[in-house]
């Protein structure tokens, strides 16, 4: 990140859910109930396991929002974890001989988790320590931090939604237009946020059938944030390309195994007659044009002001209750993988937290090049450059 400053802490179990965001101008009117909607977003879909009923994750904000809008000072916020209670003598913060500790000591490492290869770094032979913080619980505090980005990014006319086009073996064939993408957005009862309802009902019965053979099933989220300008990120310097950046973002999510850009994945099979989009000019309009848009919104790393598309395939969730095969850490004998109360399909909360971090990665692109310490001077560079591309 260039502008923007972003890190979470927090455990899984631990008491509460930390972010931090620095970098944001001041003047931003921030809508809390609009963090806590998003949050609420993060927990919702058709699979999920016990934990999203009993925790509604809402937001406090400690620092750098006054009177309804942030000053220019680093943002500091807090997800209270619900189900602390019945883990404060589990995971103390102080030393502590409670016999608690030892029952949900985790010795055999879960395939596919962070579990073995984070005990052996850490070197600890309890990988509770590891898994608490390598959770996707960890992507609440993106969620919130993200919405900050969301509303930034809302004040210049710029909105990121997503919506699920995979879930195990079903795929959603055609394109989907921007308002279906938002309606499926609006509608909280959406149980997968797919927008054709027959394909949906054939990914829920994907789900079922996971769920009833103890196994879990992956998918592809698609994000799509409209109302871009032309010319965010640059081909000038190999960390600066906007692809790369947002590739790194969605990457990180955790289960995210593959990024595309655009038909990245189709173009690499097809000829570049099939793949480029041309350009033409609007003399009317005074705008140059795509006829199409396969590139996803960005070339050489910039954005191109169409819509930028970005997928990411999750791979089915690691944690199984029909365990897989692992060895124990401390005897080193062969054991079943543990099993912690478990998701066993993730794809709608995926595209959630992958929109926080589209939202913080473009947010972070538009102050590197519209900054200014205050909305109203971004607002003024913003409107600046609008005339010059006008005038191009
Ligand atoms: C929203 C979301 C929820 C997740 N929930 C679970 C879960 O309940 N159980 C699980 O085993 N993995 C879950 N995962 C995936 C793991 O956190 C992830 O696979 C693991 O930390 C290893 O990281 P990696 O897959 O990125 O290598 C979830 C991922 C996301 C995005």
């Amino acid at each position: 990140m260039f502008m923007l400053r972003f890190y979470t802490a927090g455990e899984s179990h631990g008491q509460a859910l930390l972010a931090f965001l620095s970098g944001l101008p001041a003047g931003l009117p921030v809508d809390v109930a609009a963090i806590n909607h998003e949050l609420h977003r993060r927990q919702l879909g058709y699979g999920r396991g016990g934990r999203q009923k009993i925790e509604k994750d809402s937001a406090e904000i400690f620092a750098g929002v006054r009177h309804g809008q942030t000053i220019g000072a680093p943002l500091a916020l807090r997800i209270e974890n619900r189900d602390w209670a019945n883990w404060e003598k589990i995971l103390p913060v102080e030393a502590s001989g409670d016999p608690l500790t030892a029952s949900k000591k985790l010795v055999a490492p879960r395939p596919g988790h962070a579990d073995l290869a984070g005990s052996q770094k850490f070197n600890f032979h309890d990988a509770r320590y590891v898994l608490e913080r390598a959770s996707a619980r960890e992507t609440a505090s993106r969620v919130a931090a993200g919405a900050f980005a969301k509303q930034l990014l809302q004040q210049f006319g710029i909105h990121i939604a997503s919506h699920t086009v995979q879930v195990g073996h079903v795929r959603l064939e055609r394109p989907a237009k921007w308002d279906e993408i938002l309606a499926v957005c609006a509608d909280l009862e959406s149980p997968l946020r797919c927008v054709d309802s027959q394909i949906q009902q054939k990914m829920m019965v994907e789900v079922d059938t996971a769920l009833k053979a103890g196994d879990t099933v992956g998918g592809v989220f698609e994000i799509v944030a409209r109302g871009l300008p032309t010319g965010l990120g640059t081909h000038a310097q190999w960390d600066e390309k906007l692809d790369g950046r947002l590739a790194q973002a969605v990457m990180s999510v955790q289960a995210v195994k593959a990024v595309e850009i655009g038909s990245g994945i189709l173009a690499a099979g097809s000829y570049g007659s099939e793949v480029q989009d041309e350009i033409s000019y609007d003399k009317a309009a005074r705008k140059f044009k795509r006829s199409s848009n396969r590139a996803g919104g960005l070339e050489g790393g910039i954005t191109n002001g169409e819509d930028l598309v970005v997928r990411g395939f999750l791979k089915p969730i690691s944690t199984l209750r029909k365990p897989l095969g692992t060895a124990d850490m401390v005897t080193k004998e062969p054991v079943q993988a543990a099993y912690e109360r478990s998701d066993w399909c993730v794809v709608p909360a995926g595209g959630v937290a992958g929109e926080a971090m589209v939202a913080l990665v473009l947010a972070d692109a538009f102050l590197q090049k519209f900054g200014g310490d205050s909305l109203a001077e971004t607002r003024r560079n913003f409107e600046g450059y609008g005339r010059q591309i006008d005038e191009f």
